[in-house]
């Protein structure tokens, strides 16, 4: 039996550069894991077969990317022993932190270090661009730069200012489906990548604070215009008292940053009062789990 936490992300900039020719977006995008987490146990059972168990009904099923990957991993090594994949969800589903890919790389990790898998860091990396453009992302998790349709990825060394030291996410009542929002584009939504390419070169400098004309989503202005409820949740944010409003991925999940915990709190607890889905967190880097082993 192994226990595993599986952590969500954030899109700090997220630039489209355009459409390819097989149908996806070209991207630019900053992501970065936090303190926000899901977790996995795996067991081993006496069948040959998979079994997705979910605390939200509707997830425990042979389509969880979790159990996906898990069955990605026994065709290519031939595998037969059975595999019980228990979830515990907290990352909200379908809101753009991309918590059904990081429960895919979760398993993948899992099972390789359980079972001592012959995989190297290629072949998952392989295996992980086909359960999902941002599945890749969570093999080193962090902060990172991921370009193509997002599958390619370098790990960034640098940390987030300290302006970014507390990030409130704010989940309005409604789930975005990726597809749809990338869907209904236009050109006006592209960007060059100047954004993600400014944040770059910010972090890399190290400095206290961000410029937050760096943190540009190109998904935002469609997803705002779509869905009145993100729109909504957003103002209600700034009247609380947040310093700015970026989308997460394709969202509907907001975020802001604050350096202190004592104002972000208090925009937590006014948009828990008026009745948002709203956690509270943190960067978190992969160095840090090994630290509180
Ligand atoms: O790769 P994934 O299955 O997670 O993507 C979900 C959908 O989002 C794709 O089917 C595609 O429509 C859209 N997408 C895109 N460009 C990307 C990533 C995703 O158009 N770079």
């Amino acid at each position: 039996m192994h226990f595993v936490r599986s952590y969500a992300k954030i899109n700090l900039t997220l630039d489209v550069l355009g459409q390819r020719s097989d149908g996806y977006h070209e991207l630019i995008t900053i992501m970065q894991t936090i303190d926000l987490y899901d977790t996995i146990c795996l067991i081993a059972n006496q069948d040959t077969g998979v079994r997705m168990i979910c605390t939200h009904p509707e997830l425990s099923n042979d389509e969880n990317l979790a159990a996906r990957a898990a069955q990605a991993i026994r065709q290519r090594l031939s595998l037969t022993q059975g595999l019980d994949i228990e979830l515990h969800k907290r990352i909200p589903v379908a809101a753009g932190l991309a918590g059904g890919s990081s429960n895919a790389v979760a398993v993948l990790l899992a099972l390789r270090h359980w079972w001592q898998l012959p995989l190297s860091t290629a072949d998952l990396q392989t295996i992980a661009a086909t359960l999902g453009s941002d599945v890749p992302f969570f093999l080193t998790g962090g902060l990172a730069l991921c370009e193509g349709r997002g599958e390619r990825v370098t790990p960034l060394v640098y940390r987030l200012p300290p302006s970014m030291r507390w990030i409130l996410l704010v989940k309005p009542a409604i789930s975005v489906s990726t597809a749809s929002v990338f869907r209904n584009l236009t050109a006006r939504d592209y960007s060059d990548g100047t954004a993600s390419r400014s944040l770059l070169a910010t972090l890399a400098e190290g400095g206290n604070q961000l410029p937050l004309e760096n943190l540009h989503n190109s998904l935002e202005h469609s997803v705002l215009e779509q869905y009145p409820q993100v729109a909504q949740a957003r103002e209600d944010m700034l009247h609380a008292g947040a310093p700015y409003v970026r989308l997460s991925g394709s969202g509907p999940t907001l975020f802001s940053t604050f350096s202190n915990l004592s104002p972000a709190a208090q925009v937590q607890q006014q948009l828990h009062a008026q009745g948002y889905e709203v956690y509270l967190t943190h960067a978190i880097y992969p160095d840090d789990e090994k630290k509180a082993d």
